[in-house]
This record gives structure tokens, sequence and C-alpha cells, in this order.
């Protein structure tokens, strides 16, 4: 059988891990186990990251590290964590990594032979974070992407001639229609590209932390040239490329469906088989963003509920290819609903009634119609998994699930085995552990750690990782094959606790990633030249206040706008940058801390007579300070 070669994104390490990677990565090891199960082989998956540029070069040095480093420590961060989740990686790529330079070099050269290559200047407005240049910009314009600040610069570069390529794209996606997934983002390039294409730049002079263009000092180059040919280093030598797939988030799908076909054009080289740009994740329905505060790890989650959970979660949830919104509450419900609830309950009450009725052999062949059903679920679910439609496979599969409980509750073996009516028992529990036998194949997918386990107490020796499609048929079960003792694989969780530990695991590990990034924390134990006496700190007079009302701010997200008697004749006017970690309503009434003699100034046109005084967390929300005892409006804290 064939090869099938996919591949994830290759993170950038200015941030560390969280669950917007790790949804792609669980979504790709999925893929992966699924190949496998249709025969593909060998099915090879790569993930790495995207070390080179601008914004991880001031990553470094915030972290006060070298790039190397710097660069180095994050990576393997990644590493771990693709490790933690047991995600079935093939190759890590590094864009540091010696041998990838080679690579991106012999890329370029080809496309320098084809005559695709040519030496421009450019002056203009550029966003490192997007490292983009933002053509339409003039100085002092935020990024029309992500909204930052862009910055003015002048360079010499290698051009690409992507203009010459915006005919050929279009008859392209035309003659491909599956290349670019799901539909709706196909039409998005299409529109894009019929713009009309410019040239774009693929090399730089003004950033040293870069892969050298050789003979052309100081040009390195540009990031996402350097970055796209990971997907080609990776599997260098080996006779795997093209990929089969490239799974992306839609933010960087123009990158892949446009720049990268025209360079693999302009060198002669195979285009990939498929994109596939899935949507974002949201927490609680915001964006998340490490400026916001408000993203999430999944190891904690991992540690608390399982691996398994998390995939199911994240996959059953979220319409693959549609955004979708990440909660710990909706985790921990489709948890105990669907999987000890669930397949849970289906898997050990079918065990344990063969223990307890049949010595722990599976009882003779059945007779019943389920077959057929099975046939079908099997079919409809495995051709929504070939479309990547995660949930609607696993709705399907959960659709059977809850068949196969009516089936036992009507069949009531335990009054079969009352009234001694075996050869109906016999039927009924080998039709029970044969549709169990095939949901656990269909899962493993999914939830490959706990479909083993349910695997393994079903009495195979062989590994589930082993099975193919056509093993899904019905009446593979072995009569009198022998099963372990049932034990629970999804212990029912009490809610409120699990979301506890949950968010104290999530805590520790933001702090622990903090760490690892260069936390201030660090830096400033360092510093202590910064000493100031008692009389610089009683300049500052701090009092308790009381907030009298809060309201969002018109235009800015961040922004509260408080009264707080601080035991004045009027309330003060506070415009506090606290809207992302409190609701207005749960403010009033509450003790804070004002700084009372700050200078006054205008925030979107509203007075703020004082600063409120909060923990400030690199990457979290803040936390305001307060009081455990009643403590008098007014008063002095020295
Ligand atoms: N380095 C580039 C990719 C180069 S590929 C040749 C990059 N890196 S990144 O670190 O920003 O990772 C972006 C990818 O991470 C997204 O395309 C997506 O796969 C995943 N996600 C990061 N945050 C995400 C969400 N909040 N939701 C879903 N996926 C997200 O871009």
């Amino acid at each position: 059988m064939s090869k099938y070669y996919l591949t994830t994104p290759i993170y950038y390490v200015n941030a560390a891990p969280h669950i917007g990677h790790t949804y792609t990565t669980i979504a790709a090891d999925a893929i992966k186990r699924l190949k496998r199960m249709q025969g593909f082989e060998p099915v090879i998956l790569t993930t790495g990251t995207d070390e080179h540029g601008q914004k991880i070069e001031r990553a470094a040095a915030a972290a006060n590290k070298s790039p190397q480093k710097f660069t180095d420590l994050i990576s393997n961060e990644f590493r771990q964590q693709w490790k933690a989740l047991d995600l079935q990686i093939d190759r890590f790529q590094r864009t540091t990594d010696p041998k990838h330079a080679k690579v991106v070099q012999d890329l370029f050269d080809r496309c320098v032979k084809s005559g695709y290559v040519y030496k421009g200047s450019y002056t203009g407005q550029y966003c490192v974070f997007d490292e983009l240049y933002v053509n339409e910009a003039k100085p002092g314009d935020p990024c029309p992407d992500c909204g930052r600040p862009t910055e003015t610069v002048t360079e010499e570069n290698f051009y690409f001639k992507l203009s010459a390529f915006g005919d050929r794209l279009l008859k392209f996606y035309e003659d491909q229609p599956d290349f670019i997934q799901p539909e709706s983002r196909r039409n998005e390039v299409i529109a894009f590209v019929k713009q009309g294409l410019k040239d774009v730049s693929i090399s730089r002079t003004t950033i040293k932390w870069g892969i050298p263009v050789a003979n052309e000092t100081p040009h390195v180059f540009y990031v996402w040239f350097d970055a796209l040919s990971t997907y080609m280093s990776a599997v260098d030598g080996e006779g795997l490329w093209p990929a089969d797939l490239h799974l992306i988030g839609k933010e960087i799908l123009r990158f892949h469906a446009v720049y990268w076909p025209a360079f693999l054009w302009a060198a002669d080289l195979p285009l990939p088989k498929k994109l596939f740009a899935h949507g974002w994740l949201l927490f609680e329905n915001d964006k998340m963003s490490k400026s916001k505060g408000n993203m999430v790890r999944a190891t904690p989650i991992k540690e608390a509920l399982g691996a398994d959970a998390l995939r199911y979660y994240l996959l059953r949830e979220v319409v693959f290819g549609q955004d979708g919104n990440f909660s710990y509450d909706a985790l921990v419900q489709r948890y105990n609903s669907d999987l000890a609830n669930g397949l849970g309950n289906l898997s050990s009450r079918t065990l344990a009634l063969i223990h307890q009725n049949f010595g722990g052999k599976i009882p003779g062949p059945g007779s019943t119609d389920m077959g057929d059903q099975a046939k079908a679920a099997v079919d409809a679910a495995l051709s929504a998994y070939e479309r990547l439609e995660f949930s609607k496979a696993l709705e399907t599969i959960w659709g059977f699930i809850g068949v196969l409980d009516r089936f036992i509750v009507e069949r009531a073996p335990w009054n079969l085995a009352k009234s001694g009516d075996t050869a109906k028992l016999a039927d009924t529990l080998y039709t029970a552990a044969e549709a169990l036998r095939i949901v656990t194949a269909l899962v493993y997918p999914v939830i490959p750690e706990s479909a083993a386990k349910i695997w393994a107490q079903l009495g195979f020796r062989t590994p589930l990782d082993a099975i193919r499609t056509a093993d899904l048929a019905w009446g593979k079960l072995a009569e009198g094959q022998e099963i372990e003792p049932a034990t629970g694989v999804f212990p029912r969780a009490d809610t409120k606790l699990m979301i506890e530990k949950m968010k104290e695991g999530e805590g520790a590990e933001l702090v622990r990633q903090q760490a690892l990034m260069g936390a201030k924390v660090e830096a400033k134990a360092a510093d202590n030249s910064a000493h100031i006496t008692i009389d610089d700190f009683i300049k500052v007079d701090l009092r308790v206040g009381e907030v009298k009302s809060a309201s969002a701010v018109k235009g800015a997200d961040k922004l509260l706008h408080l009264q707080v008697d601080i035991g004045e004749p009027q309330p003060r006017s506070i415009v506090a940058g606290i809207a992302l970690a409190y609701k207005p309503e749960a403010l009033v009434g509450r003790k804070v801390v004002i700084v009372a003699n700050l200078a006054p100034r205008k925030l979107r046109g509203l007075e703020s007579q004082g600063m409120i005084v909060a923990a400030s967390l690199e990457g979290g929300n803040p936390v305001l300070a307060s009081f455990l005892e009643d403590v008098p409006v007014g008063a002095r804290l020295k």
C-alpha cells in the first residue's frame, strides 16, 4: 500500500505550547492513526518548530538568552508536550537544524535558476509579529492583520516573482477542487488571488537570526521561505515528498495555498496533495491570545482527566474546519455523558455480564440483525473520518452506542440468566461484545489510550494499532476468547472538583511556562540596585476604596470605568484595564486598593483619577489586591 505523509505547521518558539497548538497536533495524530487503519504504509507525521526571525530574536533577548539557547529550550518544550500527550510524531523538524538549511538553499537555487528570483529594494512598513510587509500601510499605521504597530524598514531583498503565478494558481484550484479544504476557505483564497498577486521578498538584510543566503551576506532567508521548506527537509532523501496533507490553522492558509505552490512550481518540485485549514479554538467565545491572558494549556487537563478526554472533546465538540469554543465545563460534561456513561458503561456492563454468566469466555455466535446496523455505522463513520468530519464520525459512533444500550435493556440479559435461557443470553452477549469490539476499533484514532485498554479487556493480544478497516466486518470476534477483568476506563468526574483541579493545574503550568520564557520575576529579583527608601515609598498614597459602580468602556474591551469611594465627598472616577478578568457587576461593593495621588489622566475620553492595584501576571489576567479582614473605606496602606 502507498505511503501517507502529513504535517502540522511548525510552531513559533516565541510562545510556549498552548491548547491551540495542541488542537492541530492532536488532530494530525488522529489522522495518522486513521490512515494506518485504512492501510497506508508507512504513515509519517511531521511537526516541528519555527525558530528564526526578528520575533524570536526579540523573545530571546527578553528572556535574557542567546537565540540558540532560547530556541533550544522552547523547541524542547514543544517536543516534550507531544511526548506527554503520547502523540505519534515521526519527525520533529527544527528550522535551526543544519540539514534543513541545505534544503532551503536548494529551493532558492532552483528558483534562481528558473528565473523567478531577482534583487530589489523595499521601503515600507513591516509587522514584526506576523513577519510580513504591510504594503498598504503608512508610517505609524497598525498592522491590518494583528493591530500591532508596524515598523518602517528599508531593505535590499531578493524577490520572488509571485505575480507570474496568478493564472496558473487559479487554474490549479479549479482543476483540483479538493486541494484546499474546507470549501469556504478555498473560495477565500480564490478571491485573494483574483485581486492580483504582488512579488514577495524572500530574504532580509536587517535580521541576523536566520539562515544565510549562500554567498550573499548579509541576506538571510525570509522566515516563511525558510519555514515552508521544513515540510521537505523533515523527510529529505526518504522519497516521501510530496506531502499528502498539510494540516494548518486558517490564519496561515494564504502562505500554504498561494506562496508554497508557487515556490514549488518555480523550483520544479511536486506540490502537496491537500491543504486542510481548520478554524480557531476560542476560549469562552473569545480568541485566545497571549496578550488577553485567556490561553489554556493541555497538560493540566491531561493530568486531571486524561489525554483522551481532551482529544475526544476537541474533536467531538468543534466542527473541524469551523471556529469552536473551549470551556472546562463542557469538557467535563462531555467526558461524563459520552465517555463515562456512554462508552464506559457499555464496555463495563458487557464485560461484567460475560464474566458472570460465561466464566469470562466470549459466548457462542449471535444471530441478531445487529451486523447490518454495525455495518451502516462503520460505513458512515469511516466516510465522515475520510472527509475529516470528526464530529460527525463520533456522533455516528455514539448513535450506534445508543442502539446497543437499548438492545441490552430490551434483551434484559439479567432476566435471561434468571430464567435459564442460555441460548438467548449467549446471543445477546456475543452481539454486545462484537459490537463493542467494532466500536473500540472505530474510536481508536480519537481516543487511542482508552480504546487500547478496552481492547485488552476484550482479550485481544494484538495491538489495536494493527487493526485495518477490513477487520471491522461483523462476526470476527472469536467464540471462546478469554476476556480480562473489567476495570473502569472512564471513572466519573465530579464536575466542580474536576474543573477546580484543572484550573489549579493551569495556574501552575502558566507560572512554569512564564519562567521558561524568562519571566520578569527572575530579572527583578536579580536587580537589587533598585532599592528605594521608606521616604520614597511614603510618597505613594495607597487607600482602601469601595467600588460603587462599574461599567464597560465602549470600544475598549480591556477597560472598565469605575466609581470608587475612598472616603472623600465624591467617589473617584477610575479607568482600569481589568475587564477581561472581572465582570462589572461582580465588582460593585468590593474593597480594593487605590493609588490616590497619581496624576489624573484621560483614557478613551474618561478621566482616571487614580489607579487600582492588581497583581499583574504576564500572559494572565490581573488579580485585584484585596483584604481578608473588613477594612474601612479611606484607610491608608503603609
Ligand atoms: N510558524 C508558523 C507556521 C509555519 S508552517 C510552515 C506559525 N506558527 S504558530 O506558532 O503561530 O502556530 C500557528 C498554528 O498553531 C495555527 O495555524 C494552528 O495550527 C495552531 N493554533 C495556534 N493557536 C490556535 C488556536 N487558538 N486555535 C486553533 N489553532 C491554533 O504560524
